[in-house]
């Protein structure tokens, strides 16, 4: 392992370089103008692999974005890891709030970075951590330490909800077979309290649209007299939560699996600061459900948030209309054992019931995944856990994440398999948002832990000692 970890040393330059080409290319999955910058993507990542040492790389066509898969066996009585990530990334906007530009990376110091971090879209979520793996991978495969048969699922849709990636997964079966996904796309406490992520929220999103009169009005001649689809729509998303903070749909809570007392004791005592949560974000106060702590409200508890809102006129100065329709998207985190299939049926029928005459309300849904729950008692747990005391130095607490990888849940279903959720990210990189950074400590502590997740989960499954 020494010659592993010497060689990841030799090299990081070479790598943080070839991290940033791939991050010059704006793979986003959502924008229809950028089919090729993603297809691209999938070639570059295609193209790492075989220059890692991993022989067989196909690119799959999908009729969306591209996946790629690899492998590289090694001994059919080890075990066999699957490595899932994803190459796409979410749309830089809004463009304007970004100090340098999203596809042109740079490397800055930051307060939670004294190190430097890079900043470019993609850089944490998940291109930056996806690398890890194929750098990790090369440095094993260079001296003959790799001691797993590794496979990798890279697909270029997770941002858009991984449609072509769940049929891939049924049709694929034999070829995905494996004893564990590991997965780098979540976040750690901070630099210095390494977590593994022990569950994910899962997710509900729909789109809603109020429509009242059959075309837009003149707000002095009809207003008072007809709905306001906009006034409408306001008042039935502010009905959707209590003055406690908890969401009104009848039903919604019936499948929450309530944690005991002691694993809220156990999940509150990861280091948390409130007052610098606070002034992190410019915020005077908190906000949420009722009777839980910031830490539970942002993943054991379920949600409910507009995630946008929009009609009538948004345009320069006034305008007196009334507008005939207003929309909304919005999403709800799930948590086990809800199921997104009958959330979204409480959802449309609550919601379609809290309209009044005069208004037409559509309820479209969109992406759906379901919550999951790693155990921590594994050998799969233990190797990661293991991995990164052995480069922390200190053993990593488990801690549920508020996001969602909808494909974790599907790769227990259809491959019947769990995921370890060994990410390096932190909370406060920004994905999704402008000025997205990765630590570059972050990066390299994750190219030199992965090597040893494969070392220990190895000599865990052959009952030798660790
Ligand atoms: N990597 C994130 C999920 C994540 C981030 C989990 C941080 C835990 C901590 C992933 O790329 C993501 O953004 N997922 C989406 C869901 C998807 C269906 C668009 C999400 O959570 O909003
Ligand atoms: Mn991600
Ligand atoms: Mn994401």
């Amino acid at each position: 392992m020494e010659t592993v970890q010497a060689y990841i040393e030799t090299h990081k330059e070479r790598f943080l370089e070839e991290l940033l080409d791939l991050l010059r290319i704006p793979s986003i999955s959502a924008d229809p103008a950028h089919v090729d910058d993603v297809k691209k993507a999938a070639e570059a990542v295609a193209q790492a692999l075989r220059s890692a040492g991993i022989p067989d790389v196909d690119v799959f066509e999908t009729g969306g974005h591209p996946i790629v898969f690899a492998e590289k066996k090694i001994d059919p009585k080890k075990p066999t890891v699957l490595v899932y990530g994803h190459y796409d990334v979410q749309p830089p906007d809004p463009l304007e709030l970004w100090e340098s530009p999203p596809f042109e990376p740079i490397i800055k110091k930051s307060s939670t970075h004294p190190d430097g971090a890079i900043y470019a879209r993609g850089a944490c979520d998940d291109k930056g951590q996806l690398f890890m793996h194929v750098k990790a991978l090369e440095a094993m495969l260079e001296h003959d330490e790799l001691k797993c048969n590794v496979k990798l699922l890279l697909e270029g849709e997770e941002e858009v909800g991984s449609q072509h990636l769940a049929a891939f997964c049924a049709s694929h079966k034999q070829s995905l077979e494996c004893d564990v996904v590991l997965i780098s796309d979540t976040s750690i406490i901070n630099n210095d309290t390494p977590s593994i992520t022990s569950g994910l929220r899962g997710l509900c999103y729909v789109e809603v649209t109020v429509t009242g009169a059959n075309r837009d009005l003149h707000s002095g001649v009809y207003g008072g007299a007809v709905a306001n689809p906009i006034n409408v729509l306001s008042q039935m998303v502010a009905d959707l939560h209590d003055e406690k903070g908890r969401i009104t749909i009848p039903g919604f809570y019936d499948k929450v699996i309530d944690l005991s007392v002691e694993e809220r004791r156990a999940m509150n005592e990861a280091p948390y600061d409130e007052s610098s949560y606070k002034a992190d974000l410019g915020i005077e106060e908190v906000m949420g459900e009722h009777g839980y702590t910031t830490i539970e409200r942002a993943s054991i508890r379920p949600t409910l948030d507009v995630n946008g809102i929009w009609g009538g006129y948004t345009g320069e100065g006034a305008k007196t209309v009334l507008p005939s329709e207003a929309h909304a998207k919005i999403s709800m985190r799930l948590v086990p054992d809800q199921n997104p299939d009958d959330i979204v049926v409480l959802f449309t029928n609550f919601f379609r019931s809290l309209a009044p005459a005069g208004v037409k309300v559509e309820v479209r849904p969109h992406h759906h995944g379901r919550p999951a729950l790693t155990p921590v008692d594994s050998v799969e747990y233990k190797a990661a856990s293991l991995a990164m005391e052995q480069t922390f130095g200190k053993s990593p607490i488990p801690a549920r994440g508020g996001g969602s990888i909808p494909i974790v849940s599907l790769f227990e279903e259809v491959l019947g398999v769990k995921s370890i959720l060994m990410g390096f990210g932190l909370d406060s990189d920004d994905i999704h948002s402008p000025n997205e950074h990765y630590g570059i400590f972050n990066f390299y502590q994750g190219i030199r832990t992965i090597p040893y997740f494969y070392k220990f989960y190895a000599e865990l499954k052959n009952g030798q000692p660790t």
